[in-house]
């Protein structure tokens, strides 16, 4: 196991958004990790997590460093009405690599668990190793692979890959779709026969 005594993962408060926006232009700008691309809007990324810290749908977590109390990593619940919630997490680039991302992401799942969520649901890079790693030492699931679908400021269209995690007995028990038979144009691949 990891070491990752000297971080502390909390709820975030309204004075660590500067801190927060700052640790996301940085990872940002290595530009290989995130959706989120460099120039993106602080403006607009201030008032989504100021709003979101009196929303029952969101948690957004941060990870400090206690030595420092420097803000050293952030993640992000949104709980969808239907039941799906989405995860994203991002750490300084000195802090990878120690465990700390096990500790936010399963702080993560539990605050989509507390949002009553069924599932939990992130997107990845498919290159992104660490963080595809780690996803799957956590039970995440890949779902798919939706191709072409990113258009990156280098003009570059990136793949991403699709990860699940059940967190109640919705996915463990299967998946049934709605329930209805599949439509037979389906491609045999991807259809439920015992729907
Ligand atoms: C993804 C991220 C949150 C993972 O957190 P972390 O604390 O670095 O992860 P860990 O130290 O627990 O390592 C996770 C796994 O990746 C492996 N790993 C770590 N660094 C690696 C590297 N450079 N190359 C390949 N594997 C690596 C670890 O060995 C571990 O795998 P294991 O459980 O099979 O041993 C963190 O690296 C990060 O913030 N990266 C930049 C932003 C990002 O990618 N966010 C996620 C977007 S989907």
């Amino acid at each position: 196991m990891a070491d990752v005594e000297g971080v502390t993962v909390r709820d975030m408060r309204a004075a660590d958004v500067p801190e927060a926006l700052d640790l996301l232009e940085e990872v940002a700008a290595e530009g290989i990790w995130l959706g989120t691309e460099p120039g993106f809007d602080r403006h607009r990324r201030r008032e989504h997590w100021l709003d979101g810290l009196s929303d029952p749908m969101v948690r957004t977590l941060v990870v400090v460093d206690r030595a420092t109390d420097r803000l050293v990593g952030q993640g992000t619940v949104h709980a969808a009405r239907y039941g799906v919630a989405e995860l994203g997490m991002n750490l300084a680039a000195d802090w990878r690599g120690r465990g700390v991302g096990g500790l936010l992401l399963d702080a993560l799942i539990e605050a989509a668990r507390g949002m009553g969520a069924h599932k939990a649901e992130l997107q990845v890079w498919p290159h992104n190793e660490p963080a595809l790693r780690l996803y799957l030492s956590r039970g995440f699931a890949v779902e798919g692979r939706v191709r072409a679908h990113y258009r990156r400021a280098s003009g570059q269209v990136w793949d991403a890959i699709l990860m699940g995690l059940g967190l109640d007995r919705v996915l463990a028990d299967g998946s049934h779709g709605s329930g209805l038979p599949d439509a037979p144009c389906l491609p045999s691949s991807i259809q439920i026969r015992d729907a």
